[in-house]
C-alpha cells in the first residue's frame, strides 16, 4: 500500500495512509499499547470501495504506527462493509465487536434489504484477527427496529458484559438497544432508550460513567439545524443518563466532528477521540485530489465539571511536545499551540480563519474561501470565556474554550506550512509542538 506524504499531511493527528477514513473504532489500551482502529476505505479517497478497519498503535498517545487493514469485509455477513464497533480485553485477549453491513439491490435499505450483524473477532496482539463469529442478526433485534441497527459498544459493568447498539425505529425515531452477556458470546436483550425530538437514527452510541454520573454519547441524524446549535448536517453529543435521558449537549461546535468513541486509559482517565469529518456536508477537503481524506481528533481527556457538564482537554501528554516559545509576530510554524487567559472580547486571526469572542458569542469564521474549502461560520454561546487553547496542525485547528467547556474543530488548508497570527484583546503564549 502507498503511504502518502506531502501537502496538508498532519503531524499530530491520525489520518489514513491513503484513501478514506471515518469513525474511530475499538479504542483501547491493550498489551501495553494504545490501539486506535478506524473505518477505512484504502482504495478510494471518497469512501467508495471496500470498507473495513485500519489499525494504528502507540506507546504514548503521541506517536502512532499504522499496522494494516486488519478487518476486511470478506464473509457473507459483512460483505458490504465491516462497520463501526468497539473492543474489550478479557483474559489477555482483545474481543472486537463490529457491525457486518449487508446491502441487497432493489430495496430501500431502511425497512428492507439491509442486514445488520453483530460480529465478534478475537485477537492476541491487536493486529492478527481470529475467525469471525456472527453473534446477532436482524431477527435478534426488537420488532420495532428498522434494518438500521449498528455500532456495538461493549463494556464491563460490575462483572457483567453490556452492549449498546444504535438504531432507527420503524417510525423513524433514533434509539439505543441494550444487551448483556456473561460470556461475551450469548447476548440477551435488556431494553431500549430514546428521547423525543432527537432525530430518526442514533449512530455510534457509547455509555460510560464519569465521576458519580452516567452519560450516553451518541451521533444522532435528523436533528433540525439551528443558528447556534446543531449547525452541521449530523451531530454528536451526550445525554446525562442517570435516570432516563436528559440535557443533550454537543461535543464539538466546529465544522468537522462526528462519531466519537471513548475508552479508559490504564490510569483511569476517560479519553475521547472523534472523526474530524462528517457525512453529507456542504463543504469539502482538497486532499481528495491528493488521494486521501479526513483524520481523527486529538485524544481528549474528559472530566465531569461541578454542574455535571463534561469538559474536554487535549491529553496531557501533548505538553511533552512543547518546544520553543514563539512570538505572535512570527509566522507560526505548524504544528503549534496557542494559549491565552481571556477577559472580555478578543479576536485571533490565523490567515483566513477568524476566531472571535464578543458579548457571550464565540465565532469561528473563514474569511478566505479556499482556506476553508467552503466552510463559512460556526457559533457557540459561552457566557463567560476565561481562556482559550488552540492546537493547530498542518490542516486543522482545535479550539478549547473556557477550560474545555466548549470545543470547536475544523479542517483548514494553508498554502504553506506556517500560519500568520494577529491577536487583539489578549496576550498569548505560543509554543512550537515538536514531533
Ligand atoms: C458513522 C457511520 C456508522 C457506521 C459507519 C460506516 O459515521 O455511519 O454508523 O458504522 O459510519 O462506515
Amino acid at each position: 500500500m502507498e503511504y502518502i506524504n506531502g501537502k496538508w499531511r498532519q503531524k499530530l493527528h491520525i489520518e489514513p495512509p491513503c484513501g478514506w477514513m471515518n469513525d474511530p473504532n475499538g479504542l483501547c489500551y491493550f498489551g501495553g499499547r494504545y490501539h486506535v482502529y478506524f473505518q477505512y476505505s484504502p482504495d478510494s479517497a471518497v469512501g467508495t470501495g471496500d470498507r473495513g478497519w485500519g489499525h494504528y498503535e502507540s506507546p504514548d498517545l503521541l506517536h502512532w504506527m499504522y499496522t494494516g487493514f486488519v478487518i476486511r469485509p470478506d464473509i457473507q455477513e459483512d460483505r458490504s462493509g465491516a462497520f463501526s464497533g468497539s473492543a474489550v480485553e478479557h483474559e489477555g485477549r482483545l474481543y472486537i465487536f463490529y457491525t457486518g453491513n449487508v446491502e441487497e439491490d432493489g430495496y430501500d435499505l431502511i425497512k428492507e434489504g439491509r442486514g445488520a450483524n453483530v460480529i465478534r473477532v478475537v485477537t492476541e496482539n491487536g493486529r492478527d484477527m481470529g475467525e469471525k463469529q456472527v453473534l446477532l442478526r436482524n431477527c435478534d433485534y426488537p420488532d420495532f427496529c428498522s434494518c438500521h441497527v449498528r455500532d456495538p459498544k461493549v463494556w464491563n459493568e460490575n462483572g457483567r458484559w453490556r452492549m449498546v447498539l444504535g438504531a432507527r425505529t420503524l417510525s423513524d425515531e433514533g434509539c439505543v438497544l441494550y444487551y448483556s452477556s456473561s460470556d461475551l458470546e450469548h447476548w440477551t436483550y435488556d431494553g431500549c432508550e430514546s428521547a423525543p425530538d432527537h432525530g430518526y437514527m442514533w449512530e455510534c452510541p457509547d455509555r460510560f460513567a464519569l465521576g458519580a454520573n452516567q452519560y450516553l454519547s451518541l451521533s444522532p441524524q435528523g436533528i433540525p439545524q439551528q443558528t447556534e446549535r446543531f449547525q452541521n448536517t449530523y451531530h454528536s453529543g451526550y445525554f446525562r443518563a442517570d435516570d432516563g435521558l436528559s440535557e443533550f449537549e454537543e461535543w464539538d461546535y466546529g465544522f468537522d466532528f462526528y462519531a466519537p468513541q471513548t475508552f479508559l486509559a490504564p490510569d483511569g482517565r476517560r479519553i475521547l477521540i472523534g472523526w474530524m469529518g462528517g457525512g453529507d456536508q456542504p463543504y469539502t477537503n482538497p486532499t481528495i485530489e491528493l488521494g486521501w481524506q479526513h483524520c481523527l481528533t486529538l485524544p481528549r481527556e474528559l472530566v465531569r465539571s461541578e454542574d455535571g457538564q463534561i469538559v474536554q482537554q487535549p491529553v496531557r501528554e501533548l505538553a511533552e511536545l512543547r518546544g520553543e516559545k514563539l512570538s505572535d509576530t512570527d509566522p507560526l510554524p505548524l504544528p503549534c499551540e496557542i494559549y491565552a487567559k481571556t477577559q472580555g472580547n478578543f479576536c485571533i486571526s490565523l490567515d483566513g480563519l477568524q476566531l472571535s469572542y464578543a458579548d457571550g458569542l464565540f465565532r469561528m469564521e473563514f474569511t478566505n474561501e479556499s482556506f476553508g474549502a467552503g466552510r463559512t461560520v460556526r457559533l457557540v454561546r459561552i457566557d463567560e470565556c476565561r481562556d482559550i487553547r488552540i492546537i493547530a496542525d498542518m490542516s486543522s485547528v482545535e479550539v478549547y474554550l473556557d477550560g474545555g467547556r466548549r470545543v470547536m474543530s475544523t479542517r483548514l488548508y494553508p498554502d504553506g506550512e506556517t500560519l500568520s497570527a494577529e491577536l487583539s484583546g489578549i496576550t498569548a503564549e505560543i509554543y512550537a509542538l515538536n514531533i
